[in-house]
């Protein structure tokens, strides 16, 4: 269909979708929690689907996404378009009262595409050139690819953007993979010279007179992600967000020129994805949302807890999980299944974080295709599997506790610093090949979550106003506007905490000309002297106790009266245990400036030691649970908003425990939601949600 045609058909469509909403084709309003999965009906003879979708309603979903790999169902030739069946599809699901979410499908071209347009194709970085037959086979810099990706999806948004059944939009999936191809070459040319105005700008922050790699011209620069000059693996990353998101960007465009304003627009990501920097890309996007797997089936609350609030804190705001496992995956060593109840848990624990939707991928395996093993709602008989039976008991739950969590969100006292930079630059050049910056994160997170029961995973320029404690684990790239913030915030009364590994480049991930942590240091009173990769621990004590210290080891000094030593390595006459550099010198100091404080702490600490450590910073900074005398394997969720407070209670451990809530509220799962109590006795493995008001 030609292009100057969408106009009026967009009239067209309003006009359907009005009829369409005061008809109120999925019935009630939208629930504030849903419960959904991935369907792909163009696997499907139509004569299936409802059968499908009665199943669906049986086990009370609310929501399918759908279409996110079928370009060539929408678009079998190029140019002639067939969406009849997506229609039936949608039109099918309202009927069993069932959403639907779009995913655009270039995350999979069609093979007339990538065969008529073999530009289009994604190089690696080994030259190869991807072909026709898996998914994510398409360069994300190919303007061709695009245009036609463009085509597509403003086709799709002319036809479903009113439609009230559906209420968002995913926009690919799993962005990830850059291309190497001789376009993206230019493209990265040409951004380098915006970004460096002349090439003697790019060789001074490069410092490129290391190794002869001066360039006379932004033509000459290679284009590597690895062993290359820290400076240009950096901006190498930066032009990579800029290119997914500038890819996102051109399909936000497409929707947003003709869809309603109440569907959101999101993309879902993988957990820890570092490919780009998800903060900046999400502000694209309406709204997050994530592929949450437990891959060996071994469920950890505390590493799936922290990857929550990551993308919570990608647009600082309530989410969606796209996808989660029903029992297992197929792309891991050994797929052991998660237990029912680890399927529970995980449930509730993602909404306890902020997510208002859970999805479980997939509905039925196709009968072929790369996935025929992984974890499904249906057989291949096209009868349930034991996982739907416990997804139906999760939904037939959070469906009773959908209306209390309306209008409430996640509040944290803490925040955490995630910066992309910090963790690549790390990344990049190691020093101890254990260094690995998300379990250093993981290390930081535990005790404070822990503690505290609510973090902010936030990026470093978020505004801070209201944090009592902020604790930046490696920030390792700490640029120079990047300092005036954190050190304004302590200025402010705030309480920082730096890890190892804080302060030491810039933000062209050249070293700072002075030491560790950089613009901090006199904020600090203090510095790193040197610092060291350990391969066996290292004894360290002080006030807060004493432990090791293993992996990494900074031996700090204190150059401000103000500033106080709060441990040191080797303190307790075992310095022939240590590495003969760090006896006696200082790993962790602390300096009060006014109400607030800066910290450093130069060591990766043990678990019990960094549990002491933090609870010190929560102390100091006033930050108490929203829950007090929890036992650890118990998770405390809390959500607040619209005049409520509605807790959700997680015993992921073995044992029973009795908890008292800090005022009564009303219990929501368990049949009777008025009767107020202050006392909630866990069983193992049990979830309890309860509401009550806000004083
Ligand atoms: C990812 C993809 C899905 C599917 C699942 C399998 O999350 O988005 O299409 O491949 O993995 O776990």
């Amino acid at each position: 269909m030609p292009i100057e045609r969408l106009g009026s058909l967009s009239w067209r469509c309003a006009l359907v979708a009005l009829g369409l909403l005061l008809a109120g084709a999925a019935g009630a309003a939208q629930p504030a929690l849903l419960v959904g999965t991935a369907w792909y009906p163009e696997q499907w003879p139509q004569s299936r689907w409802p059968k499908d979708l009665a199943l669906m309603q049986a086990a009370h979903l609310d929501v399918v996404r759908v279409g996110e790999f079928a370009w060539s169902t929408m678009e079998p030739r190029e140019g002639e378009y067939d969406f009849a069946w997506l229609d039936r599809a949608i039109a099918a699901a309202a009927r069993h009262h069932i959403y639907v979410v779009i995913g655009t499908p270039t995350a999979a071209p069609p093979a007339w595409l990538t065969s008529k347009y073999p530009d289009t194709l994604r190089v690696a970085e080994d030259g190869t050139r991807a072909e026709h037959g898996n998914r994510q086979q398409f360069s994300f810099s190919s303007p061709r690819y695009r245009e036609l990706a463009r085509q597509l999806v403003t086709r799709l948004a002319v036809r479903y953007g009113h439609n009230p059944d559906v209420i968002g939009w995913q926009i690919d999936n799993e962005l990830g993979p850059p291309s190497f191809d001789a376009e993206t070459r230019r493209q990265f040319h040409a951004w380098l010279q915006r970004k460096y105005g002349n090439i003697a700008s790019l060789n001074r922050h490069w410092t490129t007179a290391y190794w002869s790699q001066t360039y006379d011209s932004f033509d000459e620069v290679p284009m590597h992600s690895q062993d290359e000059n820290p400076g240009l693996l950096l901006d190498f990353r930066h032009f990579v967000t800029d290119t997914w998101t500038s890819y996102v960007a051109n399909q936000v465009t497409a929707l947003r020129a003709y869809a309603d304003p109440r569907q959101f627009i999101t993309t879902n990501t993988t957990y820890w994805g570092n490919q780009f920097d998800q903060h900046i890309l999400s502000r694209e996007l309406d709204m997050a949302a994530w592929d949450e797997y437990v891959p060996d089936g071994h469920f950890v609350w505390l590493d799936q807890a922290v990857q929550q609030d990551l993308v919570r804190g990608y647009k600082n705001r309530d989410f969606w999980v796209m996808e989660t496992q029903p029992a297992f995956v197929n792309w891991w060593p050994v797929n052991r299944a998660l237990p029912p109840y680890a399927m529970r848990e995980l449930a509730w624990q993602a909404v306890g974080h902020g997510a208002n939707a859970v999805l479980y991928w997939q509905w039925r395996s196709a009968l072929n295709g790369q996935e025929q093993y992984h974890g499904t709602l249906l057989g291949a008989d096209g009868t349930p599997v034991p996982a739907y039976g416990v997804v139906r008991e999760i939904a037939a739950q959070m469906a009773r506790a959908a209306a209390a969590i309306a209008g409430t969100s996640p509040r944290s006292a803490v925040a955490m610093l995630q910066s992309y930079d910090s963790r690549w630059a790390i990344d990049f050049q190691r020093q101890q090949a254990d260094f690995r910056v998300v379990k250093e994160f993981d290390a930081f997170y535990a005790p404070l979550e822990r503690y505290a029961q609510s973090v902010d995973v936030i990026s470093p320029d978020t505004p801070l106003t209201g944090y009592r404690l902020v604790v930046a684990p490696a920030l390792n790239v700490l640029t120079a506007a990047e300092a005036r913030h954190l050190a304004d915030y302590v200025r402010a009364g705030g309480h920082l905490v730096l890890g190892p590994r804080s302060g030491m480049k810039d933000a062209y991930d050249a070293l700072w000309p002075q030491r560790q942590p950089g613009p901090l240091t006199s904020l600090l009173g203090g510095r790193v002297e040197q610092y060291y990769a350990l391969d066996s621990p290292v004894p360290l004590a002080g006030v807060l106790g004493s432990g090791q210290a293993s992996i990494w080891a900074e031996a700090l000094s204190v150059r401000d009266p103000a500033a106080k030593v709060l441990m040191r390595y080797g303190q307790s006459g075992q310095s022939s245990d240590g590495n003969g550099w760090l006896d006696g010198k200082p790993a962790v100091i602390s300096r009060a400036v006014g109400k607030g404080s800066i910290t450093y702490i130069g060591a990766w600490l043990d678990p019990a030691l960094m549990q002491n450590v933090m609870d010190d910073s929560l102390r100091a900074a006033h930050v108490t649970p929203l829950v007090a005398g929890v036992s650890a394997n118990v998770e405390v969720c809390e959500r607040v908003g619209a005049g409520k407070r509605v807790w959700i209670l997680i015993n992921h451990g073995d044992s029973t425990h009795t908890i008292r809530l800090p005022s009564p509220a009303a219990p929501l799962l368990a049949g009777d939601d008025t009767a107020r109590t202050a006392s909630v006795t866990l069983a193992p493995h049990s979830i309890h949600v309860l509401e009550a008001p806000l004083q």
